[in-house]
């Protein structure tokens, strides 16, 4: 590695969505942070650099932290195109030594934003994104920016469906002829929604396509409240909320509290919502070959997730499937047309 600004580009799969931030690099590496962040200087001084973890970004005139902070919630409107996604997206891409370097990435949005009910792309809306992140963003520190150059986006599910169909063997990249050819459904279990594509003769099924407002942040929702209700707090942090879920234990003044049934049961709820929605819109699933289920939600709900559909698959590592399409897509379809 050098510290010298280098000519090659780096391709980055870059599946930038509201709860976590997921990068997939060429050399295999699979990274994700929280989507955390909020505007403002973090106003704490670090006595060691090593210990550093909040970290400060500036683009277009603002100053945002990232890392440990309590963040805003990312869920605003607006959000794949704010300073803020591009602050959060810095610190993944400094975060994978990439400072200095020249980045060509391809990056998602959520189904619904990406086209209108009746299929056609909702331009304006894919333009603000693509030039958003073109904008610099300046690490506050004595580290070079990582810069994009070259940026795409396609409908994050669809990225999912990419990694499925570009198989990748001993450094060779081929389309699967027999993925290509059948019906198949992504399931992206996320944090906000849960998104659902079709895609039939290469193309996505509109119809049997959309996104349901129920993630994993419902678990998240419902968990918070169960905690305040009883030990009677009228507020808790995003990030204590985020560790009680994950460790099915919480701490409070000092002790531990288990609270794995109350984490059990908010996922017993949402798998059940999820489950009664995904039979809504795929049916039986006879008519597909496989329906995939991606995201990290599938990881997080994976134990609850079986015997839905007899032809159902959980990708590999689900929570990384879009990012490692999208960095397929940049690789196999952008770059052999550009020819880059
Ligand atoms: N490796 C993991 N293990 C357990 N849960 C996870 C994991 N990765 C993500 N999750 C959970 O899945 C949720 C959704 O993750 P993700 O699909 O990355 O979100 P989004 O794409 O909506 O930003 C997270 O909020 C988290 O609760
Ligand atoms: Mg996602």
């Amino acid at each position: 590695m050098t510290d010298s600004p280098s000519m090659t580009p780096i391709p980055v799969g870059l599946d930038d969505d509201y709860a976590f931030t997921k990068i997939a690099l060429s050399d295999g590496r699979l990274i994700a942070i929280p989507s955390r962040g909020r505007i403002g200087r973090s106003g704490v001084t670090w006595v060691h650099q090593g210990q550093q973890r909040i970290f400060e970004y500036e683009t277009e005139e603002t100053v945002y932290s990232v890392g440990a902070v309590d963040g805003e919630a990312t869920h605003f409107e607006g959000y794949p195109m704010s300073g803020l996604n591009r602050a959060i997206v810095q610190h993944i891409l400094q975060d994978a030594g990439l400072a200095g370097r020249t980045v060509h990435a391809v990056s998602g949005l959520p189904v619904s934003t990406f086209y209108r009910k009746n299929g056609q792309l909702r331009q304006g809306t894919i333009d603000k994104k693509r030039d958003s992140l073109k904008i610099a963003a300046r690490p506050m520190a004595e580290t070079l920016p990582a810069g994009i150059a070259f940026h795409d986006v396609i409908p994050e599910a669809l990225a999912a469906w990419y990694d499925y169909v570009i198989t990748e063997k001993a450094g060779d990249a081929k389309l699967d002829p027999d993925r290509l050819s059948t019906p198949v459904a992504i399931v992206d279990i996320g944090g906000r929604t849960t998104d659902f594509v079709v895609v039939k003769d290469q193309g996505v099924v509109h119809a049997s396509s959309g996104s349901l407002q129920c993630g994993m942040l419902d678990v998240k929702q419902q968990v918070a409240n169960g905690i305040q209700e009883r030990f009677d707090l009228e507020t808790l942090g995003e990030q204590l909320v985020a560790q009680a879920v994950e460790k099915k234990s919480v701490r409070l003044y000092g002790r531990d509290h288990d609270i794995s049934s109350l984490v059990d049961c908010a996922k017993q709820e949402i798998v059940e919502r999820l489950h009664a929605e995904t039979r809504r819109q795929l049916g039986l699933g006879v008519e597909l070959d496989q329906i995939l289920f991606v995201g990290g939600g599938t990881v997080a709900l994976a134990g609850h997730i079986t015997n839905w559909f007899p032809n159902q698959a959980i990708a590999e590592h689900p929570a990384f499937a879009n990012a490692r399409g999208m960095l397929k897509y940049l690789r196999y379809v952008c770059e052999a047309s550009d020819a880059a």
